[in-house]
């Protein structure tokens, strides 16, 4: 068995994976979702001391599968730097006190994996990545050979409806409350503008869109902003941030066949693009793969998954080499 750890952000998890058979057989998060609302965003050093008191707890409830490890895996990047350290630091100390080989976890590649969980993986796939921190499309082929045809120039989708939320004092994380909101709007209503829609490239932007809808609160903040007022600016933002992915997919699309084709991350959660995203792949014969709702955000159990195959591979690094990165340019 593989036990992995993901401390990334502000989830705080393990998971145990066995490698012959993919079971997963011990899997537990601790989010920090409340202890980050009341900033309306992740406070780097909280989630980090938040994550020294969940990691062991967490590991105190696994501790019989101990014995049975073949190695410790964890997510090393990217993510943030004081957070990632204390997923590291147990990796180290559990490597150490077990004599058992470290595995380095790439997030991102996690996010895909989490598609494959307790099943086989299915390449090539092309992949949509909406999370916090990324909106891209991968074009995955086996573990070690994905790249990246599209990236967002600034803020990612996640991030958005993140933002959004701040502005309207919903809370955080703003993507399940903004689309929570946006089920009793008019999504008509706005006309905010598609970003990107007359340029040919296939990339994507979101800060353009934030601002218009900052500008729209500010403006209807000046007599009185009610419920109906709020759930149609969600509604309305929702249906541009998801018709941008839309257009550009549909570029993708008739550019290349794709058979397999998946959305993951934790905005991959979002009801609403995944509908839209499902009428879309039934238009070019594409099968959409979608991940578990409890899988799409941050989680261990995608990590354990990647680790299987690295394990398999011998894909394993030192106590000296390991270390975090905050970001990373490709896979
Ligand atoms: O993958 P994830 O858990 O963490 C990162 O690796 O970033 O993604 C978290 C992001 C947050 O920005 C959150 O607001 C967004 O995913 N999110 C959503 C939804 N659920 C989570 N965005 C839109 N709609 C959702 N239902
Ligand atoms: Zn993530």
């Amino acid at each position: 068995m593989i036990l992995a750890i993901e401390s990334s952000c502000d989830d705080s998890s393990i998971s145990i994976t066995k490698i012959d058979t993919l079971e997963l057989v011990f899997h537990k998060k601790i989010s920090q979702e409340l202890e980050h609302s009341f900033y309306g965003g992740v406070v780097p050093e909280l989630a980090a001391r938040l994550h020294i008191e969940a990691l062991p707890k967490i590991l105190e409830e696994c501790k019989d599968y101990l014995k049975n490890l073949k190695a410790v895996a964890v997510t090393n990047a990217p993510g943030l730097s004081v957070t990632l350290t204390e997923g590291v630091a147990m990796a180290k100390a559990i490597s150490i006190a077990l004599n058992i080989p470290l595995i380095a976890v790439n997030h991102l590649k996690g996010h895909i994996y989490s598609l494959f969980i307790e099943k086989e993986a299915i390449f090539p796939i092309t992949v949509l990545l909406v999370s916090g921190g990324h909106t891209q499309i991968i074009e995955a082929n086996s573990l070690t050979n994905m790249n990246i045809l599209a990236k967002t120039l600034d803020d990612s989708f996640g991030e958005s409806f993140d933002k959004v939320s701040k502005m309207l004092n919903l809370g955080y994380p703003g993507g399940p409350i903004v689309e929570k909101y946006s089920k009793k709007g008019d999504y008509n209503r706005f006309d905010f503008p598609i970003p990107l829609s007359q340029s040919p490239r296939i990339e994507f932007s979101y800060s353009g869109l934030k601002n218009a809808v900052r500008l729209k609160v500010e403006e209807l903040e000046r007599t009185n902003l009610d419920e109906q007022d709020i759930s149609d600016i969600c509604a309305s933002f929702q249906k541009t941030a998801v018709d941008h992915i839309l257009q550009k997919l549909k570029k993708l699309f008739k550019q290349k066949t794709i058979k397999d084709f998946a959305i993951v991350g934790g905005a991959s959660a979002n009801l609403y693009l995944r509908q839209e995203l499902e009428n879309l792949c039934s238009i070019y014969n594409t099968t959409l793969h979608l991940s578990e709702l409890k899988y799409c955000s941050d989680n261990a159990a995608m990590i354990g998954r990647v680790a299987v195959e690295q394990y398999k591979e011998n894909d394993f690094i030192s106590l000296e080499d390991l270390d975090i990165k905050t970001r990373l340019k490709d896979y």
